[in-house]
């Protein structure tokens, strides 16, 4: 069955002592109180191969935030897959809001980061989600339709292996948050178009996790929806005890 997971993105914030520090912070909490999900820090890259030292695999997992397209050679300043493993990391964030906002990645961009990462042993955390006049106009169920179905050439044994988040851009760093409800329905809708093409079992084993102005207040009515298996946070996991008070929502 899925697993529930709390993964943490921490975006462009934190030097690297001060990333490292929080690393630690989260990993000693950790091993205090055993979470009942599984924990994740997606960090800058700058901070991969430290944060991996100070961490224990058993209670906390490792991603970045991002990697190139390419496999390797004269791209300057890009981060390959390979370079990602090759800190210690498991898991990659793919397509995340900002990056296909402000940096302009498209599907087929993202479909070629998805391929490398699952080529180089990373688990991608492949975020989806729609932005405000989508939401109001009611395309989204379209919109996240589509963002999804771009990784539809994936065998199943690879689609398999992907974590997807539904992460609405109107909640984003907002302090507006989709309804456990919006969220339900998008999560549901989620599950049905996976299974529609790769099939009940690997539709259930799929993770999906919820991304938007989760904080400790709210995380335990969005996590107790049966479509949402955590959440991907950003802002509250800047600080090891909100970023704690989300993963304890599944205790
Ligand atoms: P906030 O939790 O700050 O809204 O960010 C969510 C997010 O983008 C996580 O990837």
């Amino acid at each position: 069955m899925r697993k529930n997971i709390v993964a943490g993105n921490w975006k462009m914030n934190t030097t690297l002592d001060e990333g490292v520090e929080l690393a630690n912070d989260i990993n000693t909490l950790l091993l205090a109180n055993k979470p009942n999900c599984d924990v994740i820090v997606c960090v800058p890259f700058t901070h991969l191969t430290s944060v991996h030292g100070v961490i224990d695999k058993e209670v906390l997992g490792l991603g970045a935030e991002n990697c190139s397209e390419h496999e390797k050679g004269a791209y300057t300043g890009e981060v390959s897959a390979a370079m990602v493993k090759s800190t210690g990391a498991q898991y990659v964030i793919l397509g995340h809001s900002e990056r296909r906002q402000y940096f302009g990645e498209n599907n087929e961009q993202l479909l070629a980061k998805t391929k490398l990462a699952l080529a180089n042993g990373l688990m991608p955390i492949f975020c989806v989600g729609e932005v405000l006049e989508e939401r109001e106009n009611g395309s989204y169920n379209d919109v996240v339709s589509s963002q999804i179905e771009a990784l539809f050439s994936l065998s199943p044994e690879d689609f398999g292996k992907i974590i997807v988040a539904y992460e609405p851009v109107w909640a984003i760093g907002t302090g507006k948050t989709a309804t456990a409800e919006q969220a339900q329905d998008m999560h549901a809708h989620i599950r049905k178009v996976i299974e529609e093409k790769y099939g009940k079992e690997i539709a259930d084993n799929t993770s999906i996790l919820y991304g938007g102005s989760c904080k400790p207040s709210n995380a335990k009515e969005l996590f107790a929806k049966p479509d949402v298996d955590g959440g991907l946070i950003g802002g509250a996991a800047l600080q090891a005890d909100s970023f704690m008070g989300i993963i304890e929502a599944f205790n």
